[in-house]
């Protein structure tokens, strides 16, 4: 299969932030008239975000929605996005059929060349984001790793090392996992110049790695861009130590930072996903809800922690 996406398999690194080419601009899944009837099966199932396009890189990420409304209704927004002055995102659109199977497609493209250096891609999601001229995504960072490309119109996406700790502390990083706050994570002009600034056009993106703070802004054109998304188990691993040392610490431990000691990291990551593995299973026999994210298509409950690629 031809991959959908280019990624050099000599420079692709699991933690660096690069720029990619790829094939998708002309995808009928990806034209406007497509994403207007498939908004009409996200809306109803809460997969789908929108907030006004006049908002900075500043701007709270969590709260935009609520603290910077559009005034319209999301279909009248997606359909005149040309004049609504917003930012709309389709989330986790593997929830509907046909795009489950474009989501597929597109990363198992690329999957031999990304697990050669990451293995085990799995929870895998798409997103697609719509947004009027000179519309704005405030600052912030996912769990996943992403490519993010572009398919019609430009922008700028601007992305920070995920392991540049004056860019994204550790304590930022164990609130972010181990409570799903991104409150410690906020947009500091005086290191923009560290970021890489991506101008970026139909057939161009970048790949953004998991923890990658990054925010977008619109040129004066409409905008459409989609991401595709996954966990492999090196983010997992990483994420049960940040929510160990979460946990840690709100019992007035001090933990090492994560990386400081990776033969240790590596004996506290097997046995925190152990514990939490039979947590799981626990709470599948005795028939409790519980979020397996073991699986090969993100299942993301509307309004949780996941879903804001
Ligand atoms: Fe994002």
């Amino acid at each position: 299969m031809k991959p959908w996406i280019d990624v050099d398999p000599v420079t692709f690194e699991p933690m660096r932030i690069q720029a990619v080419t790829h094939h998708l601009s002309d995808h009928p899944l990806l034209r406007l008239g497509s994403l207007v009837d498939l908004a009409k099966r996200l809306v109803p199932i809460g997969a789908a975000r929108f907030h006004s396009g006049a908002v900075g890189a500043e701007t709270s990420f969590v709260d935009a929605p609520t603290r910077h409304p559009v005034g319209r209704p999301p279909a009248e927004i997606l359909a005149d996005i040309e004049n609504s002055n917003a930012w709309f995102s389709l989330h986790n659109i593997q929830v509907d059929e046909v795009y489950r199977r474009f989501v597929g497609e597109v990363l198992d493209s690329v999957r031999p060349i990304v697990e050669a250096r990451d293995p085990g891609m799995h929870f895998r999601a798409g997103w697609i984001f719509v947004s009027s001229p000179g519309a704005v995504t405030p600052y912030h960072l996912d769990h996943e790793h992403n490519f993010i490309l572009q398919i019609r119109g430009t922008k700028v996406v601007h992305v920070f090392d995920p392991l540049d700790l004056e860019i994204v502390t550790q304590e930022a990083l164990e609130r972010f996992h181990g409570a799903g706050s991104r409150e410690l994570v906020t947009y500091r002009p005086e290191l923009e110049a560290r970021g890489h600034a991506f101008h970026v056009r139909p057939g161009v993106g970048a790949y953004m790695p998991s923890n990658a703070p990054h925010w977008v802004k619109n040129d004066d054109n409409v905008s459409i861009t989609v991401s595709f998304t996954w966990f492999s188990r090196e983010t997992r691993r990483r994420r049960a130590l940040f929510q160990l040392n979460h946990a840690l610490r709100a019992r007035g431990l001090s933990p090492r930072p994560v990386g400081a000691n990776p033969l240790l990291d590596e004996a506290a990551a097997r046995g925190y996903e152990t514990w939490l593995r039979t947590r799981h299973r626990l709470d599948r026999l005795r028939g409790r809800p519980f979020h397996d994210i073991d699986v090969p298509f993100a299942t993301n409950p509307p309004g949780s922690e996941y879903g804001t690629a």
